[in-house]
C-alpha cells in the first residue's frame, strides 16, 4: 500500500516560490522540474496563449516585459489589474498559476496527488492580503490547511529537533517584504512575543538604488539616458540583481552589458564599477528603515533587547552583509555597552544562527507543519499575534478597538453596543483596521482601512441606548477574520467574512 497524498509545505515569495515535505521524518525541499530548490515567482504569457512560469519565464523578461509579471505577492489583497496580451489578470490569477505550478511539479517529483498545503504569507499581510493567497490556493485545487506567518516558519525549522529554549529574533528580508519577529521557543512551544515589519522593504529595494545609481553613471559618461528604453531597462534590472549578490562575496565587482544601446557613433557598452562601500552607501536608506522596523518592533511589544538570545535571519536579501552588520550591533549596542557602533563586528559574538539556510527556511519550516498535521511528526505548538488593531466605526467615525495589535489568535471576542437616536431601526457595522497596506508600522497609526461593512435591523421603538447589540469579532488559525452582529431583544443577526470582499 502506498499514501495517497503528500501534505506540503509552500514558501510563496515574492521573488521566489519554495515547496517542501517531510521525508525519512526530516522537512525536505521539492526540487522543480529543473532539479532547481527554488523557483522563480514570474509569470508570462506568450501571444499563443501559452503559459510561462517561473525560470522560463524570468529569462524572456528582458524581451517580453509587457507580458511578464513579477512581485505579484506585493500587490496581493489590492485593486492591481495586469493588462496581458488583451485579458486582465488580477493577482489572485497570476498567483493561481504559479500555485499550479508548483503544484504540479511536485506532484510530478512525488509521483502522487497534492492537495493539502500549508502556505507561508509575511507575519505583517493583513486581512485583504492574506483572503487574496488563500483564495489563489483554492483556485490552484490546493486545501490551505493553514497559512503559516513567514517568521514563525523560518523559527520552526530552527525549533525542529532541538532541545534547548530560546528567545529569538527573526529577521526576514525577502525580495520584497520584511518581517520581524519576537519569539519565545520553549518546551516544544512557540510564542510570538512581538511582531513588525513593512510590506515595502526588500532585497528589491537594493536593486533599485544600482539601478539608479548605474543610470546616473551611464548618463554623466554617455550624455544619455537609457531609463525610457525597456530592453536596456530589464538587463539592468537583472545585472543589479547580479552585482548586488557579487558583493555578498566580495569586495567589488563589475555591472557589463556590452551592446546595451546602439546611437549614431556606434554601439555602446555599459561598463561601471562598484565596490562594497559605495554600495553601502547607496542603500542607507534603506538600512534605515529596516534599523527603524526592528527597534520599533521592540518598543511596540515593550520587550528588552537583552531579552534575545538568538537571531535568525531568513530571506536572501539578509545575504547582504550590511543588513547582518545592522542586526549584530542593534542588539549588540545594548547588549554589550562597550560595543562602539561601526565598530567591525566579531563574527563569533553575534547570536546569528548559522545553522539556517535563509534561502530555505521559511519553506522548511512549512513542511514542518503540513507534517504535523499529517501526523508523519511528532506535535510542536505555537501561538501567533494580530499584526494589527481591528475594531468597528463609532457615530463619531472612530475606531473602536475590539481585538488590539499583539492578541493571540484563534480567538473570539465579543463587545456590546447600542443605538445614539430614539427609534433608530437599524445599525451599521463597519469593520476596520489601522494602517495601510503598503507602509511600515510607523505610518499605520495614521490610517484606518476599510475591511467591510453591514447593516443589521434592530427592534424598532426603542429609545437611544436601549437596545442591546453584541459585536463578535473571531480570528481563525489563519489568521481571518469573521464579524458577527446580533440585537439581543429581535434576535436579528448578521454576519460578515471578510475574505467575502476578495472577488
Ligand atoms: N547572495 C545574495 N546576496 C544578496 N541578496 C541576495 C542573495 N541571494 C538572494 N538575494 C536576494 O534575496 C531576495 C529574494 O529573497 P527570497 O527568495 O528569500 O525572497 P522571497 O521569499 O521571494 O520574498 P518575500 O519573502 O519578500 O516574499 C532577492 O532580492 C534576491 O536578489
Ligand atoms: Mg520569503
Amino acid at each position: 500500500m502506498k499514501k495517497k497524498n503528500i501534505f506540503v509545505g509552500i514558501d510563496l515569495g515574492t521573488t521566489n516560490s519554495l515547496v517542501s515535505y517531510i521525508h525519512d521524518g526530516k522537512p525536505q525541499i521539492i526540487p522543480n522540474e529543473r532539479g532547481e530548490r527554488s523557483t522563480p515567482s514570474v509569470v508570462s504569457i506568450k501571444n499563443n496563449g501559452e503559459i510561462l512560469v517561473g525560470e522560463m519565464a524570468k529569462t524572456q523578461a528582458v524581451l517580453n516585459s509587457d507580458n511578464t509579471v513579477s512581485n505579484v505577492k506585493l500587490s496581493m489583497g489590492k485593486d492591481v489589474k495586469y493588462n496581458i496580451i488583451d485579458k486582465e489578470f488580477t493577482p489572485v490569477d497570476i498567483s493561481i498559476l504559479i500555485l499550479k505550478n508548483l503544484k504540479e511539479n511536485a506532484e510530478k517529483y512525488l509521483n502522487t496527488k497534492i492537495i493539502d498545503t500549508v502556505i507561508t504569507v509575511p507575519a505583517y499581510f493583513d486581512d485583504n492580503q492574506r483572503t487574496a493567497t488563500q483564495k489563489a490556493a483554492e483556485l490552484a485545487g490546493l486545501n490551505v490547511l493553514k497559512l503559516l506567518n513567514e517568521p514563525t516558519a523560518a523559527a520552526l525549522s530552527f525549533g525542529f529537533n532541538k532541545k534547548e529554549e530560546s528567545r529569538l529574533l527573526t529577521v526576514d528580508l525577502g525580495g520584497g517584504t520584511l518581517d520581524i519577529t519576537l519569539m519565545e521557543y520553549k518546551d516544544k512551544k512557540f510564542t510570538v512575543k512581538g511582531i513588525g515589519g513593512s510590506t515595502s522593504i526588500g532585497g528589491n529595494n537594493f536593486d533599485k538604488a544600482i539601478i539608479d545609481f548605474v543610470l546616473e553613471e551611464f548618463k554623466s559618461m554617455h550624455s544619455f539616458d537609457i531609463s525610457q528604453d525597456k530592453i536596456a531597462y530589464q538587463q539592468l534590472v537583472i545585472h543589479a540583481e547580479k552585482a548586488k549578490k557579487d558583493l555578498s562575496s566580495a569586495n567589488e565587482t563589475k555591472i557589463m552589458i556590452p551592446y546595451i544601446t546602439i546611437r549614431e557613433e556606434g554601439p555602446i557598452h555599459l561598463n561601471i564599477s562598484l565596490d562594497l562601500n559605495k554600495f553601502n552607501n547607496l542603500i542607507k536608506t534603506t538600512l534605515g528603515e529596516i534599523e527603524a522596523c526592528i527597534n520599533d518592533t521592540f518598543e511596540q511589544s515593550g520587550i528588552d533587547k537583552d531579552w534575545v538570545d538568538s537571531i535568525i535571519l531568513a530571506g536572501g536579501a539578509t545575504r547582504v552583509p550590511a543588513v547582518e552588520t545592522i542586526v549584530n550591533s542593534i542588539i549588540k549596542n545594548k547588549n554589550n555597552k562597550n560595543t562602539k557602533k561601526g565598530k567591525p563586528e566579531n563574527v563569533n559574538d553575534s547570536l546569528i544562527k548559522r545553522d539556517i539556510n535563509p534561502d530555505e527556511a521559511v519553506c522548511l519550516g512549512a513542511g514542518i507543519l503540513a507534517g504535523i498535521f499529517e501526523g508523519s511528526i511528532p506535535d510542536m505548538e505555537f501561538c501567533d499575534i494580530t499584526s494589527r488593531e481591528l475594531g468597528v466605526e463609532d457615530d463619531e467615525g472612530k475606531m473602536v478597538v475590539i481585538i488590539p495589535k499583539g492578541t493571540s489568535y484563534p480567538l473570539s471576542v465579543t463587545h456590546l453596543f447600542t443605538t445614539t437616536q430614539e427609534n433608530q431601526d437599524e445599525v451599521i457595522i463597519h469593520v476596520l483596521q489601522d494602517g495601510d497596506n503598503t507602509g511600515n508600522i510607523k505610518d499605520s497609526d495614521q490610517k484606518m482601512v476599510s475591511l467591510g461593512k453591514f447593516h443589521l435591523k434592530v427592534a424598532p421603538d426603542k429609545k437611544e441606548g436601549e437596545p442591546n447589540i453584541d459585536v463578535t469579532f473571531t480570528i481563525n488559525m489563519n489568521g481571518i477574520l469573521k464579524v458577527s452582529a446580533i440585537d439581543l431583544d429581535s434576535g436579528q443577526a448578521g454576519e460578515i467574512i471578510i475574505r467575502d470582499k476578495q472577488k
